[in-house]
């Protein structure tokens, strides 16, 4: 299995507690005994104040090249700051990373196992903002186009298959629920639905649902048992993907993935945490799970790697997952949760159920 290419993986700690739960997921990669070859990257509020670029093209350049990226989070002042850009929401329209899916499951009732599918390269985030000459008008354009709906909700209608595929033949039926707001903004998430029940049409295996976002934000709390997937624009998808993290542990536990036509890039949901950053009380767990996820991606069947050694990524996949719930049923929990343990505790404690 040694001889095999190694799978090429961009670690970007990034800011905060990025810096302290991204090593704790490598940590867990490199226990897997997998053939990896790691490189690190800058980008982020630290790296834009000692480089004035929150994303150096070297940073973009390898992302571009390696199998997968390992992203932690970056701080992102809340004013305008000459010369900043967000360089998540950047890389991932560089990378034309289209599809942000945040899975959410419950360890306890009510049984909750549910999908946010959020596009990730346009809409509210185009980062189309101006401020009028007047300084008292602010404008931002929200971008909805044809061609990134089509490919969104196709990527969620595919993803419900497969989940109810995984279910098997007694589980539930795939849905996917298409979240907007098309009674006011008429044209541009007009759009956005009229593309969605198009896609719908190619899926009639695949139950269809639409929800204003303002419900489907209601929805999430009360009854959060009936999604199965949520496909929407991206800020809408941003806030209800938090919403929803709440049920699976909150945010300490929310993993995401970032999918695009040829890159793949694996992030908690969660930012810096400046409130806690250095302390080494973040909870690694979502970290954690983005290595699972990321396995789960480098395992895929492709070709080009032996099957055994694909299979191998898979299985690991499926045991740190396996671990990860092992340590939420245990007494060790980090401050989020309740406990007092630290990020090195949860760590250890997850490589030892590996071991
Ligand atoms: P946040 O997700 O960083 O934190 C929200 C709350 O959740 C805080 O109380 C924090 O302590 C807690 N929290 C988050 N992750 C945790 C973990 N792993 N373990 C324990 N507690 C955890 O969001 P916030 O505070 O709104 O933003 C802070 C900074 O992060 C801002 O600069 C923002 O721009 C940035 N941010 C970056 C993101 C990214 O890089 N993808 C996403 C969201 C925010
Ligand atoms: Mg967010």
């Amino acid at each position: 299995m040694s001889e095999a290419a190694p799978f090429r993986i961009l670690v970007l700690p990034g800011d905060g507690i990025g810096r302290e739960v991204i090593p704790a997921a490598q940590r867990v990669l490199e226990a897997t005994g997998l053939p990896f070859e790691f490189s690190t990257g800058e980008m982020g509020w630290e790296c834009f104040e000692k480089n004035g670029n929150s994303l150096p093209d070297e940073t973009l350049e390898l992302a571009k090249t390696v199998d997968a990226v390992l992203f932690g989070a970056v701080s992102s002042p809340s004013h305008p700051v000459q010369g900043y850009r967000s360089p998540i929401v950047a890389m991932r329209r560089a990378l034309q990373l289209y599809a942000n899916i945040r899975p959410v499951t419950s360890i306890n009732d009510p049984e909750i196992d549910l999908v946010v599918v959020r596009e990730n390269t346009e809409g509210l985030y185009a980062g189309r903002e101006r401020l009028e000459d007047d300084g008292d008008t602010a404008i931002a354009e929200r971008v909805i186009t044809r061609q990134a709906s089509a490919r969104i909700v196709r990527k969620a209608y595919e993803l419900a298959r497969e989940r109810a595929a995984e279910r098997g033949e007694n589980g539930r039926q795939p849905h996917v629920t298409i979240v907007h707001k098309a009674n006011v903004l008429r044209v541009s998430d007009g759009l956005y639905r009229g593309v969605a029940l198009e896609v719908a049409k190619e899926f009639p295996d695949v139950a269809t649902s639409e929800m204003l976002v303002d419900n489907a934000a209601l929805q999430l709390v009360q009854n959060p048992e009936r999604f199965d997937v949520i496909v929407t624009t991206n800020l809408f998808g941003d806030i209800l993907s938090d919403v929803a993290s709440y049920w699976g542990g909150g945010l300490g536990l929310a993993a995401s993935a970032n999918f695009g036509t040829s890159q793949a890039l694996f992030e908690p949901v969660h930012g810096s945490a400046p409130d806690i950053a250095g302390k080494g009380i973040a909870n690694p767990l979502a970290a954690i799970g983005c290595a699972a996820l990321l396995l789960e991606y480098i395992g895929r069947p492709s070709e080009g790697k032996p099957a055994e050694l694909l299979a191998a990524a898979r299985n690991w996949s499926e045991r740190i997952n396996a671990a990860i719930e092992q340590v939420l049923r245990s007494d060790l929990q980090t401050p989020d949760l309740g406990g007092s343990a630290t990020t090195d505790d949860i760590t250890n404690a997850v490589l030892a159920i590996l071991q």
